[in-house]
């Protein structure tokens, strides 16, 4: 095990950010903590890279001790945090060899391993541009190379994909697999991005609230929920009577919010004929029906009763600034 987390956890002020959390990762891993905004993922990674020093309980990162051997671990990670860290009025291969001189390593050592890192990331033609010319996700393939300079045995990468347009970040997603299988670094995401963890990682640890509350590859994840596929159903009228009488027929009701009811289904064109025959039953009619796989958004809810979206949805953020402003 190259990262071995033994009850870690941190406090702010009394209040747990991290709730003596245990896991551990396999080396030549992709390993994910999936969750919402405040989850407790930064303050893991942070403390994982020795930003800060954990309130009790500790980990091991290639068997050294977070707390007992900082140093040691330092040499060993590379950490891309949430913001871009980069200098902008340097050029792409002036920021990887001043990234390397603090690691120790001499000009001619880095430079030697430039065209190959910026090769990966399909940035060779653009190495001696300044880097305030590039565009956000160019930066982030940038930043995934400029962490391997110094070699490290595992790499923290923190939202490595917010912000980013979905085809960019499908590209990340693949420049990700390919240092992981290149290089055969280990390595450690967080996203609030379910399709993320569910395309990139090998096992994903599902955390709220500074907990854990499962740790598996995703598939595993998802046939957790229910075997089979999810019905989606949106109706017109009579939504109760109907969620009812879909229970009563026997149908697994997943979730049900005011006209838009999700139905379990081991065989759906079973489910599909009963509820088209309720609907009828009852005199209403379906607006809209799809028939889906289970996503790791299932997952969550499965074990919160909530979205993760629902966390960090613009639309709260937008709610809570009107509030203000009426007061
Ligand atoms: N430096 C800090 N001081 C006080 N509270 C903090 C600090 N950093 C994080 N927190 C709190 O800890 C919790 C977890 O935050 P964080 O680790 O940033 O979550 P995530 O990265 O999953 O969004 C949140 O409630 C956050 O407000
Ligand atoms: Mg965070």
């Amino acid at each position: 095990m190259i990262i071995e987390v033994e009850k870690l956890r941190k406090e702010f002020n009394g209040i747990v950010a991290v709730d003596s959390i245990s896991f551990s990762v396999e080396r030549g891993e992709i390993f994910g903590f999936l969750g919402p905004n405040g989850a407790g993922k930064t303050t893991t990674i942070n403390m994982l890279t020795t930003l800060i020093r954990p309130t009790s309980g500790t980990a091991r990162i290639a068997g050294y001790d977070i707390v007992q051997q900082p140093e040691q671990v330092r040499r060993r990670i590379g950490l891309v945090p949430q913001e871009v860290v980069l200098e902008g009025d340097l050029t792409a291969r002036e920021n990887l060899v001043f990234h390397g001189m603090l690691y120790g390593l001499s000009r001619q050592q880095v430079e030697s391993r430039i065209p190959e890192l910026l090769a990966i990331v399909e940035l060779e033609e653009r190495a001696d541009s300044k880097v305030k010319t590039f565009s956000g996700g160019m930066k982030r393939r940038l930043e995934l190379v400029k962490v391997l300079i110094h070699e490290p045995e595992v790499i923290f990468l923190d939202e490595p994909t917010v912000g980013l347009d979905p085809q960019t970040r499908r590209r990340i997603w693949e420049y990700i697999r390919t240092l992981n299988t290149e290089k055969g670094v280990t390595v450690f995401l967080t996203t609030h991005y379910m399709e993320e963890a569910e395309q990139l990682c090998d096992r994903v640890c599902i955390i709220d609230h500074g907990r854990i509350l499962d740790i598996d590859p995703p598939e595993r994840l998802k046939h957790k929920v229910g075997e089979g596929e999810i019905v989606e159903i949106e109706l017109t009228a009579r939504c109760e009577e109907f969620v009812k009488e879909l229970e009563e027929a026997g149908l697994r009701v997943k979730s049900a919010r005011g006209c838009r009811v999700s139905v379990v289904a081991e065989r759906s064109e079973k489910v599909l004929a009963e509820v088209f025959s309720l609907a009828q039953k009852l005199g209403t009619s379906i607006s809209s029906i799809s028939v889906r796989e289970p996503t790791l958004e299932d997952v969550f809810i499965h074990y919160t009763g909530r979205s993760i979206r629902d966390e960090q949805g613009g639309d709260t953020r937008i709610k809570q600034i009107a509030r203000r402003l009426k007061h």
